[in-house]
């Protein structure tokens, strides 16, 4: 698709119901209906890291592609990685209908999915049919009426071993009630030796290592901060992302929709997630992988996170505003920048601007 049919596109995307307009993009996905981004590889933002090499810092955030149904095609749009997800052991419904929101004044989104998915099963056989070095990570958790939660991202860990390039337990969506309460440091701790010690028993027998990532709230407190913090250090965690949707309404103008339970994401969790991010960088130290996500929707945005702290970028929302030429956009955008400041690599920007954004309030 060209990126001047997309006014048209999106007009017409909008007039649907959102979910199932979400539905129709990830069928046309899967059918190959979106060409190709004719992207030049840009050695300067290729990024290293936990054990990964990654073509550009810019990736597919979980919740899109749930079932694993069109990574190879979300790659060719010219994201570094994807990540599908969350799955759960076993298929569940989620929540009723409608669960998923547009709130297109503010560019922002509010879901209460609660896991729709369509179990492991069923994505590690479509997993098992892709490009094997194809950066896909496989976000993992626990279905509603788990009696065992940590089991549940146990069983992820080793059902998807062999087909992840990465894990993310992902302990921050507020659509399953109690799912947050893991972050929590006894709980955490529990969590987070019962997943590892299960990537290690991986490892012995597959003979590599696949890194495990966590994905945090942005609405934790500062103690809240500490309390993962230390944890992670503690443990033998190989990054951070940073971060789920929020509680928060802050910044909405859409007081109609505004209302509506759920997680909110988009444009106005930029800030946010943003100082959440530099404060967990603080923390973790220069050398510790983070993910930042949230409101990332422009090269501009990508970069700033990058600034704040993130060594990698994801993002969601923003493709329901932006389209499908949105992640060639921002590739080509960072390239820009690297040229206009004279940069040899993304990475010579990474925390210049930490101190700005931990001045920021949460
Ligand atoms: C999400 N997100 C999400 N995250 C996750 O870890 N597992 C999931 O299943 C989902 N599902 C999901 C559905 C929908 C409709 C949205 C909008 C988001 C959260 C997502 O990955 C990301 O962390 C946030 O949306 C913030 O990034 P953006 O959207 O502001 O770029």
């Amino acid at each position: 698709m060209k990126d001047a049919l997309w006014p048209l596109l999106r007009s017409g995307l909008f007039r649907l119901d959102p979910e199932q307009a979400h539905n129709l993009s990830i069928r046309a996905l899967s059918l190959g209906l979106a060409p190709a981004a004719r992207l030049a590889a840009d050695p300067r933002l290729a990024v290293q890291l936990a054990g990964l090499s990654f073509a550009n810092p810019i990736g597919l955030a979980a919740g899109y592609d749930k079932n694993a149904e069109a990574p190879e095609a979300i790659l060719r749009l010219g994201f570094g990685f994807t990540e599908v997800g969350t799955l759960t052991p076993r298929p569940q419904a989620g929540n009723p209908k409608p669960r998923l929101f547009r709130l297109v004044e503010d560019e922002a989104v509010i879901n209460r999915f609660g896991f729709n998915n369509e179990g492991h099963a069923a994505a590690l056989a479509r997993l098992d049919k892709i490009d094997p070095l194809a950066l896909v990570g496989v976000n993992i958790g626990a279905n509603k009426d788990a009696v065992d939660r940590v089991a549940d991202y146990v069983a992820g860990v080793k059902t998807f071993y062999r087909v992840a390039r990465y894990f993310t337990a992902n302990i921050s969506s507020p659509n399953t009630p109690g799912l947050r309460d893991l972050q929590a440091r006894d709980s955490l701790r529990e969590l987070l030796s019962a997943v590892l010690a299960a990537r290690d028993e991986e490892a012995a027998k597959a003979g590599r290592s696949v890194p495990v990532f966590l994905k945090i709230a942005p609405d934790l407190t500062e103690e809240g901060m500490d309390d993962i913090a230390g944890e992670a250090l503690a443990s033998r965690l190989d990054g951070l992302i940073v971060s789920n949707t929020t509680l928060s309404r802050e910044g909405l103008r859409d007081q109609r929709q505004a209302g509506e339970a759920g997680g909110m994401s988009g444009k106005p969790l930029f800030d946010k997630a943003t100082a959440a991010l530099a404060r967990m960088r603080k923390r973790l130290g220069p050398d510790f992988p983070i993910i930042g996500v949230g409101g990332v929707d422009s090269a501009e945005t990508a970069a700033e996170k990058i600034r704040a702290g993130a060594d990698l970028v994801q993002l969601y929302s923003s493709m329901v505003y932006g389209g499908p030429g949105l992640p060639a956009r921002i590739v080509t955008g960072l390239s820009r920048l690297l040229d206009r400041d004279g940069l040899a690599s993304i990475r010579e920007i990474r925390d210049t601007r930490l101190d700005h954004w931990l001045a920021r309030k949460l």
